[in-house]
């Protein structure tokens, strides 16, 4: 049964580790989340961006797929299905299709208008038991090859959104999507202290996961946060192991073009970055 991501953060926050987010694309990559999270015992937030929901043929299939592999796979760690950045319409159908959690990402408007969207969706989400993720300070990443600097939130406003009842709030504190440029000038620390005062046992959502040092994660949970999202990482390592795969020519050997052989190696590399990641945020053994 798929669950909020309430519970899991609040335990995490209290217990100073954080969960993992890990953004899905397809049948296998869901099996291999879910199979690493019951093997380690612990919380996992699978994450659906709009345009995965688009690929997976809708957030209806993706519903019924994670809720069946659940069930098929005998998965008894809580386990939340997450829209990641989503737009108005595409944050109300998600809780129509039946996800357990959402992320409505209102960063891009003018302050009134984030706080008058959060608010009508903190409502609906709190009538069917959903978790709510806003977010404050836009996050930079790559966009037709120019990458965009992450802006850093302001606490006021993080506090303004924080206190409308959302459940998690992630907040732009330099970090980007994707691989990180050469000259990145790291997490402002500064700002996600002065965050983390600001809106108090609120969890803190730290995005752009890929590439970040381990001492920078681990400083980010001590101050904070509770919920890392990772996606480009787990595509880097599928990449390249299906890569090596061909490279060495096994595909040509035997029925080594057979899906199921072609995408193993994949398969793999993908659990040894969630597990990488998941003893790095300390969430393994917390189911
Ligand atoms: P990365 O792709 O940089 O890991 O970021 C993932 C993310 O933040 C999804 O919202």
């Amino acid at each position: 049964m798929l669950v909020s991501a309430k519970e899991m953060l609040t335990k995490a926050k209290e217990g100073h580790y954080a969960v993992g987010q890990f953004n899905i694309n397809n049948l296998e990559w869901t099996k291999a989340i879910l199979q690493t999270a019951q093997e380690l015992n612990s919380p996992v937030i699978l994450g659906v961006s709009e345009g995965a929901g688009k690929y997976m043929c809708g957030f209806t299939t993706v519903v019924n797929m994670v809720s069946a592999m659940i069930n098929e796979l005998g998965i008894t760690v809580p386990v939340a299905l997450h829209l990641d950045h989503g737009s108005y319409e595409g944050t109300l159908k998600c809780i129509e299709a039946g996800f357990s959690s959402v992320m409505f990402d209102g960063s891009h408007y003018p302050i009134e208008e984030n706080i008058a969207k959060t608010t009508e969706l903190v409502n609906i989400c709190n009538a069917k038991g959903l978790s709510l993720e806003a977010e404050v300070g836009a996050i930079g990443g790559e966009e037709d090859g120019v990458v965009g600097a992450g802006e850093c939130a302001d606490p006021a406003e993080c506090k303004m959104i924080a206190d409308l009842g959302v459940t998690m709030l992630a907040a732009g504190i330099g970090n980007i999507h994707g691989k990180y440029p050469e000259n990145w000038a790291g997490l402002s620390f500064e700002t996600l202290a002065a965050v983390s005062e600001a809106v108090g046992d609120m969890p803190l959502v730290l995005h752009g996961g890929t590439g970040i040092p381990e001492d920078m994660i681990k400083k980010a949970i001590s101050l904070g946060v509770s919920k890392i999202n990772v996606n480009t990482e787990c595509q880097l390592s599928f990449a390249a192991a299906t890569r090596k795969y061909v490279e060495e020519g096994k595909d040509l050997i035997g029925k080594g073009f057979d899906p199921r052989k072609l995408l193993a190696p994949g398969v793999e590399a993908i659990k040894a970055t969630v597990k990488e990641k998941m003893e790095l945020f300390g969430s393994v053994g917390k189911a």
